[in-house]
């Protein structure tokens, strides 16, 4: 469907270029005087210079032209040569009703050219638990994601595990010391692997700790977890098939995790899965010129003229051959290009590694790794800080572990649902349905809380204030969806049928009315935008406006004891309208409402 100011603009174009004036002066914009008029349009201004008049006479000519035309209520010519708009009711009615009849999509078109885009994020390292730290790469990841997909693009994302670093060797290195007898450290042993691990997803969580804290006091230790780690790199059997386990046990944790979050990848690769595209590109970096040695390295340069900071070539190998964080990265892209061919990859990390992701894409696109059209691009987040202003730290100060934050606000939304049970009607609720809903408004108080915020920014993660149910929360959200659930349930009670309302929206009844009929309006209009800049916080904000509109019509407007039944019948697709456009937003955000709160 058509965009509703577009829609409006068309018109408003035609009368410029009907009286005369060049079609670019029509151009309609939302209202920023809502007290006035609900759409503006100040072409009239630009084109009095052109046409060497009086502005107004101008907008008195289009003002006249467009008056009677259907589609506005309201064409107003305000000195010295504005036009203020108003859309008519019954047009405005007919919109929502194609919108309702556009099922799943609710006047937001697919794009007619889907890209291949592909998007790294989430990227948790190996054996290491994850941490708030990994939070916010995997919810704005998982909505970018969403977003892409809505609008109808193949999305492909892509957890990019860390699992090829020194965490590795000083696995080895501990698991050797404690289990020297395992067959995996022997080097004549030929045959096949145990199957099992040899250890469980506790002992891994507990051996990296142990063995960075030992690493960096013994030396002789920090020697042999390199040697390990390089061995592991040069494809020692034993340590490839304890790598291997390692990978296993933790992608399960991982997944398990994950899916608690409502985030899933279509591809579970990893930096390790990059290391056999090296040597050869490595080759071909030389023998295109563009690598050379610079104090032992390899190095490919990456400044360009127009900088205006100095940026230093991207390091290719280090003076001991080693491959680095960079290296991977060039080697994934080459393996991305080999398997999807993507026109486009998306990176989201903490903002701090910026200047890595500009050193590795230039790397790419001078080199040819990727294509001169591939868009590459690296959306860096801010920092979760605690109530302190400080990165966000457990009571005692350590690193909060993921699950154990989800855990602590799920824990505190069961206890507050259970004591709205004592003072409401619903104490029907049984245990297990105060707990999915419980874990339903956590994660939503988790997920709006971040994405509500533009992602470059920090943020302060402070959990009384995302677990309201009043004010630009989550919950908030959730609990306007089942207000409307309810009201719906009650209508249906009464043995009417909710089908018979749907496309049955007449003119707005009164003024909430048609504000929640305008705010609708523009969803097409806000996904796509929210879609052209990867901005999930443009969707929050658009729900929150949404969920105050209807807010607003439900505290203005007798809807179960309507007695006009066309009336009721158009409120009731309303809400059906307005609950549809709420639960599509929220699963782009990646969360979901419960039945009842
Ligand atoms: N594992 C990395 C970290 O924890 C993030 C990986 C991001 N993705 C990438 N292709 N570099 O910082």
């Amino acid at each position: 469907m058509k965009k509703l100011l577009d829609l409006i603009s068309e018109e408003v174009t035609k009368a410029f270029v009907e009286c005369g004036y060049d079609e670019k002066y029509g151009r309609v914009t939302l209202s920023n005087r809502p007290d006035l008029c609900e759409y503006q349009c100040n072409g009239a201004m630009a084109a009095a210079k052109e046409y060497k008049c009086a502005p107004f006479m101008i907008s008195d000519k289009i003002a006249e032209l467009l008056s009677g035309n259907e589609m506005f209520s309201m064409v107003e010519s305000v000195k010295p040569g504005f036009l203020n708009l108003k859309i008519d009711d019954a047009y405005l009615a007919k919109y929502m009703n194609d919108m309702q009849a556009d099922e799943g999509r609710f006047g937001c078109s697919k794009v007619e050219n889907p890209k291949t885009i592909m998007i790294d994020y989430g990227g948790p390292n190996v054996a290491k638990p994850l941490h708030v730290g990994h939070l916010r790469s995997a919810i704005i990841g998982e909505s970018v994601k969403r977003i892409g997909k809505f609008v109808g693009h193949e999305m492909i994302g892509d957890v990019h595990l860390g699992d090829w670093g020194l965490q590795m060797g000083l696995i080895i290195t501990e698991l050797k010391l404690r289990k020297p007898e395992l067959v995996y450290f022997d080097e004549a042993y030929e045959g096949e692997y145990p199957e099992e691990a040899p250890f469980t997803i506790a002992e891994l969580e507990e051996i990296y700790p142990t063995a960075s804290g030992k690493s960096k006091e013994d030396e002789a230790y920090k020697e042999a977890a390199l040697a390990a780690t390089n061995e592991l790199q040069q494809g020692r059997r034993g340590y490839r098939a304890l790598l291997a386990h390692i990978l296993n046990v933790s992608v399960t944790d991982l997944k398990k995790n994950y899916e608690k979050l409502n985030v899933d990848f279509e591809l579970w690769k990893g930096e390790s899965d990059a290391q056999p595209y090296i040597p050869d590109m490595v080759a071909k970096l030389k023998d295109g010129g563009f690598a050379y040695e610079s104090e032992g390295a390899l190095v490919v340069d990456v400044a360009e003229e127009t900088d205006t900071k100095e940026i230093p070539p991207c390091i290719i190998l280090k003076s001991d051959g080693a491959s680095l964080y960079s290296t991977t990265d060039l080697a994934t892209l080459v393996m991305r290009m080999e398997d999807y061919n993507p026109e486009s990859i998306i990176y989201i990390t903490d903002k701090r590694q910026e200047l890595h992701f500009k050193q590795v894409f230039r790397c790419a696109k001078k080199t040819g790794i990727v294509k001169p059209e591939t868009e590459l691009t690296h959306i860096g987040f801010g920092t979760m800080n605690g109530k302190d202003g400080k990165p966000f730290k457990t009571r005692d100060g350590g690193v909060m572990r993921l699950e154990y934050l989800l855990e602590e606000i799920y824990e505190e939304m069961l206890k507050k649902i259970l004591e709205n049970q004592k003072t409401k009607e619903n104490l029907d609720i049984s245990m297990e349905e105060a707990q999915d809903t419980a874990r339903k408004i956590a994660l939503a108080a988790i997920k709006y809380g971040d994405l509500s915020n533009q992602a470059s920014k920090d943020y302060i993660f402070d959990i009384e204030r995302f677990t309201s149910f009043e004010g630009n929360t989550g919950p908030y959200i959730l609990y306007t969806i089942v207000r409307i659930k309810s009201i719906l349930g009650k209508y249906e009670a009464t043995g009417k049928s909710i089908a018979d309302c749907l496309g049955a929206m007449e003119a707005a009844h009164n003024e909430h009315e048609k504000d929640l009929m305008l705010v609708l309006s523009r969803f097409n209009a806000v996904v796509e935008n929210a879609y052209e800049e990867s901005a999930p916080h443009k969707i929050c904000a658009y729900i929150y406006e949404l969920a105050n509109a209807f807010n607003g019509f439900y505290h203005g407007t007798k809807i179960l004891s309507e007695e006009n039944e066309a009336a009721q019948k158009a409120y009731i697709g309303l809400l059906c309208l307005t609950k549809s456009v709420l639960e599509t937003c929220i699963d782009m955000l990646g969360f979901e409402a419960p039945e009842r709160m």
